[in-house]
């Protein structure tokens, strides 16, 4: 296309989340191209490309226009190049060729119980159910801002220990009574998106395990309401793929989670995972 040409941008949903048209990713793309896409992504925190049709390759060259890519937590289901792994239910053998393989998971933030957690992620839909199966996207700038005051300036100041055992199901929240070896890190629970400079709820029903110097009580009323407050509807937008659609999330504004689809139909994704960086607490 035309590097002045402006691209068309379109609303997904009221919520959050928009179409880019009339880009193939499989050419390379102009600087300025490249610049409408990331405004589009830090303006709209969840993009979506339909009808690419990309070899890992070519996804791993627009990927990595965003930065750097992180290895994932299973290097044997990676793909040939670091940062580039397939999420499917498809298995070999009685194993899943990929990660994250069976139906429904809760909402999450990637790596949130990392130092570094990554920026973003990107599916690429290569075979999708008939139905279900929906990656679903809360817009947690939205969940801060219409908190009351006094639970806003309650939570300013406090952390919270977001933990991950990827041995779990999936719909399991981690709780600090996991293995030692489970990876897990204390976060803000506000934290700062470092380009748009907006505030973003940053605590979700599968990571956060518990309010840092809460009783437990306390820590678990205070945790449910505000998952609660931040998977209302009006904060949502769920996705149904279409076989070719490219989509990216910012893990630092969005939660993310996926419904249940049938086992018996094949879903498959390559996923992208950008490296992290350290979030800023509000
Ligand atoms: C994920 O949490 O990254 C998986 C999302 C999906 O499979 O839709």
């Amino acid at each position: 296309m035309n590097t002045t040409t402006a691209l068309e941008v379109r609303r997904l949903s009221p919520a959050l989340g928009a179409e880019i048209r009339g880009v193939d990713l499989r050419e390379a793309l102009s600087d300025a191209v490249f610049e409408q896409i990331l405004k589009a992504w830090h303006a709209h925190q969840v993009i979506l490309l339909r009808d690419q049709d990309l070899s890992e390759d070519q996804q791993w060259a627009f990927g990595t226009r965003f930065g750097p890519l992180a290895g994932g937590h299973n290097r044997q289901l990676e793909a040939s190049r670091e940062g580039i792994a397939y999420v499917s239910n498809v298995r070999k053998d009685g194993k899943p060729i990929g990660i994250l393989p069976d139906g429904e998971m809760q909402f999450h933030s990637d790596q949130s119980y990392r130092e570094q957690p990554s920026q973003g992620s990107m599916l690429h839909a290569i075979t999708v159910p008939g139905a279900g199966g929906n990656t679903v996207f809360a817009d947690c700038y939205a969940a801060y801002e219409t908190l009351p005051a006094e639970v806003q300036r309650r939570i300013l100041g406090l952390q919270a220990l977001h933990v991950y055992d990827y041995s779990l199901n999936p719909t399991q929240r981690g709780g600090r009574d996991v293995a030692a070896d489970v990876p897990r890190h204390v976060q803000p629970m506000v934290r700062v998106h470092p380009v748009t400079r907006r505030k973003a709820l940053y605590v979700s029903r599968l990571m956060t395990a518990h309010v840092v110097g809460l009783p437990d009580a306390e820590s678990e009323a205070l945790l449910s309401m505000l998952f609660d407050h931040v998977e209302q509807p009006r904060f949502i937008y769920s996705h149904a793929w279409r076989k070719g659609d490219v989509l990216m999330w910012d893990n630092r504004c969005v939660l993310h989670a996926r419904t249940d689809f049938d086992p018996r139909e094949t879903r498959l994704m390559r996923r992208i995972t950008l490296k992290g960086e350290p979030v800023l607490a509000a």
